[in-house]
């Protein structure tokens, strides 16, 4: 049912009018975010004439990417063509003069429309999460991350998981997981326009049973030859055939990690207890601020976790300004699964680190994975607080 954004009681009444019966109201953005998070199907926000511009282009801005099948609707008490295109681009589907009920009429059933065709008939076409790994420093344990995260996803292969090496130039998740890919992303450069699933398909290596991987190309210099078209046709089309999308990144903002940023849900932000790396995550997180990158969904996985370098924990959160989501502390036998191609998640399930990252996947998927002696009744852990639908 249509979710109307609009402080203004009055205003509401005249909005809910011309809707379908069952409209909701809410009055604020925040509020709005909250609905959307308990609504998976919903289809159109209606943005009420009281809600600022500057506010509902960036509520456009936002669900353009993390809800695209959920159509925006900008009621506005009079309008001219320079708001209706900084709202297009803003992605807002429709821009209809409040005292013209009908024109929103219409804008809602269009909404409609378009989220059933997108969706296909009862739902069936459901689009997989976009995961990005990213942290500006080199070394912090991106690529642990990237690999333990889509292995403890896919849980055994219950979930259809595809993890893509976008460190282009020093990809290391082949070798991190012993795969010797005869394709990477490589394959796809001068074929952008026909990029989809079944193309896609060709250039993957699978891992054992669980996962499969996009590669990074075998060599640096080809890394310029992957343009941001390259990749977001990728990811894009990538989502259509799984559940979850895993990117590993570089550290630092080059088109393919800002690409890949465009197109995230969710992002794992991995961090240190060193003073450079702590200082260069806070100006990252300022930069993913400013370009309203996974707001409300950025994770901070807090790596080398170890009590003794002298930064708490409490103080990482401060400097920080954010919770930490999932810690891990240094431990030998990660540093040797990484050597031994065997990612930790499947070599020692049972150890504390692997119960980290099961963890972080459960925050993703608002589902407990399953690790040795737990069961999906027993652990009962479900926070729900990401459980939103892949639509
Ligand atoms: N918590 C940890 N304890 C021990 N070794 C680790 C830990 N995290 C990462 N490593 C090791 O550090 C190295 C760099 O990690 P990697 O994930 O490749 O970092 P990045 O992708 O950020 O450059 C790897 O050899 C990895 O095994
Ligand atoms: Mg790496």
């Amino acid at each position: 049912m249509p979710v109307i954004v609009e402080p203004d009681s009055t205003a509401v009444a005249d909005l809910q009018r011309a809707q379908p019966a069952g409209s909701h109201a809410v009055g604020t953005e925040d509020r709005l975010t909250a609905w959307l998070d308990q609504h998976p199907d919903e289809y159109v926000v209606v943005l009420g004439p009281s809600i600022a511009l500057d506010a509902a282009v960036g509520v456009a801005e936002d669900l353009r990417i993390q809800r695209p099948t959920v159509s925006i609707v900008l009621v506005r008490d009079e309008f001219d063509t320079e708001l209706l295109t900084r709202a297009m681009h803003a992605g807002v589907r429709d821009v209809v003069r409040r005292d013209d009920e009908k024109a929103l009429t219409l804008a809602v059933e269009r909404a409609h429309q378009l989220h059933a065709a997108l969706r296909g008939p009862a739902g069936a076409r459901r689009l997989g999460r976009v995961v990005t790994v990213f942290s500006p420093k080199g070394g912090v344990g991106k690529t642990t991350a990237s690999v333990n995260l889509a292995l403890a996803l896919s849980d055994g292969g219950a979930r259809k998981v595809c993890l893509v090496d976008l460190d282009l130039a020093f990809g290391d998740v082949a070798i991190t997981m012993q795969l010797f890919p005869t394709h990477s992303i490589e394959h796809a450069v001068g074929s952008e326009s026909a990029i989809d699933l079944a193309m896609l398909e060709g250039l993957l290596t699978r891992h054992e049973d669980s996962l499969t991987v996009l590669a990074a190309p075998s060599h640096p210099d080809v890394r310029e030859r992957i343009t941001p078209a390259l990749i977001s046709r990728t990811l894009r089309a990538l989502r259509e055939g799984f559940d979850y999308v895993v990117v590993d990144t570089s550290p630092s903002f080059d088109d393919a990690t800002l690409t890949a940023l465009d197109e995230t849900d969710e992002c794992v932000v991995v961090a240190t207890l060193d003073v450079p790396t702590l200082k260069n995550v806070k100006v990252a997180l300022e930069t993913m601020d400013l370009l309203r990158i996974a707001r409300g969904h950025r994770h901070l996985l807090l790596n080398r976790a170890d009590d003794a370098v002298g930064i708490s924990v409490a103080k990482v959160e401060s400097i920080l300004g954010m919770p930490v989501a999932a810690r891990v502390t240094t431990a030998m036998e990660i540093a040797a699964s990484t050597n031994a191609g065997t990612p930790i998640v499947i070599g020692t399930p049972q150890h504390a680190a692997s119960q980290s990252f099961r963890d972080l996947a459960e925050l993703m998927t608002g589902q407990s994975v399953d690790g040795p002696g737990t069961s999906r009744a027993s652990t009962g852990r479900s926070r729900g607080l990401f459980r939103r639908g892949r639509n």
